[in-house]
């Protein structure tokens, strides 16, 4: 089975750190999405994207990829998401999922709606410490 195509929102810190997660991971990144087109063009060629937009209407009107990690500023993930989520792409959504409770709503009922995949990147609950943190306090090890 061949692995899935990613676009990447947002060339910040986090969305290069998205950026260099998938190429340890041997997952093709198609396209990023970076509106400062200074950052748009030096993390596209860091990183050998292929394709670069300024937004994501751009990525949309061109290609529908297999997945996007969603590394904008809080106040835009709503617009983003939304969007890649009407487009039936599945979005893995830094977290914070959203700034505000409306919004945090918009995305999951786009979610529900859509029946495509919205993941929060809650990435630390996966991580060694934090499980062995979550696991302690589960067996009662740190009391009440
Ligand atoms: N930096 C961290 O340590 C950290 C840790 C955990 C979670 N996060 C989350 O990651 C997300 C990104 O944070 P960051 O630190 O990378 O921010 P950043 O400011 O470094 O980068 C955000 C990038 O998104 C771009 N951008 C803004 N609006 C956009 C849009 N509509 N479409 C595409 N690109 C857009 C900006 O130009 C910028 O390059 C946030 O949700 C943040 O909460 C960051």
């Amino acid at each position: 089975m061949s692995r899935p195509s990613v676009a990447v929102i947002g060339a910040g810190a986090f969305g290069v750190r998205h950026l260099a997660a998938y190429r340890s991971l041997g997952v093709p990144v198609a396209a990023l999405v970076e509106p400062d087109a200074a950052t748009r063009a030096r993390v596209a060629a860091q990183y050998q994207v292929p394709q670069a937009y300024a937004d994501v209407a751009g990525l949309l009107a061109d290609t529908t990829p297999d997945a996007a990690s969603v590394c904008v500023p809080g106040p835009a993930h709503r617009t983003v998401a939304v969007a890649l989520l009407d487009a039936g792409v599945p979005v893995l959504v830094e977290k914070p999922l959203a700034t505000t409770v409306a919004d945090a709503a918009a995305i999951v009922d786009t979610a529900e709606r859509t029946g495509v995949l919205c993941q929060p990147g809650h990435l630390l609950r996966h991580s060694p410490p934090h499980r062995a943190l979550h696991d302690a306090i589960r067996a009662g090890r740190l009391g009440d």
